[in-house]
């Protein structure tokens, strides 16, 4: 037997007798350190194997290795039962530990019942083949109103009026992301975003058609606040551009979406109505979700609750981002969290939402 066996097998033995016998986590693990550890016995063994000859090395490197693999799981396998018994050694000793005892309660919080309808309403969303995109709350005149067809003088204006922000505040740096550098000048004019329509005109001027997309987030109005306004509250904004897009799409999709969201018999109505940019535009109501249509006091005896605003896609839009009108079509709408979490779980005040009370979160 040569040197370099008899060490190989000296190796074996004295850690097949170490690991029987130890009953030490920490000697155990001085033993694998000593043995297989980057300066380790086996390990400077195995790299001394290039002075021996090439039959010697093919014989013994694969013994070397096998002893390798073997020692590591034994001592593996030794440092389980050794930790096993010193957690029952201490269970036991312990005095103070009575396992019987009833454990500590905690308290498990949930999901805000605004986020429990975000969650439902881009759920249904995203199943139906839109994806995500974002935009910032503070906006340009231009991405907010102008480029959506609301020119400076337009009434629409009247009804968002909003907060607007110094274009010298540090929120505004030019580098701020999202803005381009042409927005930045003496007169652009900076305001928190009135809705999340702003994103659709983002989203277009990056992206070649065709698009699917939604856009949830916080929008901001100068509203007197009540039981049913609030300064600051949540929209989804949704948009499709495609070859040939039509109302029936659009009355499709959000038939599947309102079912979705209230449940699979949900009837969905149009009403003609006039956004800037959309052209034809509608308000849909959904059925009471209180009363399935029979009339009550929630939907004021008419059966219908408003639900969404959308139209088709305006030209003037769609040139505004140098899609091609003739080639390009799409719809668009807009739905307000809020109103939906109120209508699904009875809330009569959004002012409650903000508040953190947890009287009022703990039933949701
Ligand atoms: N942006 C509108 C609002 O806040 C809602 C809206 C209406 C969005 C019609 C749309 C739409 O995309 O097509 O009042």
């Amino acid at each position: 037997m040569s040197a370099w066996e008899k060490k190989l097998r000296s190796i074996e033995e004295t850690c097949a007798q170490t690991v029987s016998k130890t009953k030490d986590l920490k000697k155990l693990e001085s033993l694998r350190i000593n043995v297989l550890g980057r300066k380790g016995r086996l390990t400077l063994l195995l790299k001394s194997i290039k002075d021996l000859s090439l039959k010697e090395r093919r014989v013994l490197g694969l013994k070397a290795n096998q002893l390798k693999d073997s020692l590591e799981s034994l001592i593996g396998k030794k440092k389980e039962e050794l930790s096993l018994s010193d957690l029952q050694n201490k269970l036991q000793s312990s005095a103070s530990f009575d396992p019987t005892l009833p454990a500590y309660f905690f308290r498990q919080g949930h999901l805000h019942p605004l986020t429990q309808t975000l969650d439902r309403l881009t759920g249904a969303l995203t199943q139906l083949g839109f994806s995500w995109a974002d935009g910032p709350l503070v906006e340009t005149d231009y991405y907010n109103f102008e480029a959506l067809n609301i020119p400076p003088d337009h009434p629409a204006r009247d009804m968002q009026d909003t907060f607007y922000v110094s274009p010298k505040s540090e929120v505004l740096s030019p580098k701020s992301p999202g803005h381009r550098t042409s927005d930045i000048g003496p007169r652009t004019t900076y305001l928190m975003r009135t809705h999340t329509s702003p994103v659709q005109i983002r989203k277009m001027e990056s992206t070649r058609p065709p698009l699917r997309i939604i856009a949830p987030g916080k929008v901001f109005r100068h509203e007197a606040v009540d039981a049913t306004h609030s300064a600051v509250f949540h929209q989804i904004e949704g948009l499709a551009i495609d070859h040939q897009v039509s109302m029936a799409d659009l009355k499709g999709t959000l038939h599947l979406f309102m079912q979705h969201v209230f449940g699979p018999q949900t009837e969905i109505r149009f009403r003609p109505s006039y956004f800037p940019f959309t052209e034809p535009s509608a308000e849909v109501d959904v059925q009471c979700h209180f009363c399935h249509g029979g009339g009550c006091s929630v939907c004021k005896k008419s059966g219908w609750l408003e639900m969404l605003g959308a139209g088709l896609v305006h030209p003037h839009v769609l040139k505004n981002v140098g899609y091609d009108p003739d080639l390009w079509s799409g719809f668009a709408f807009g739905i307000g969290v809020e109103r939906v979490a109120m209508i699904l779980f009875g809330i009569q005040d959004i002012r409650m939402f903000y508040e953190n009370d947890l009287r009022f979160l703990e039933q949701f």
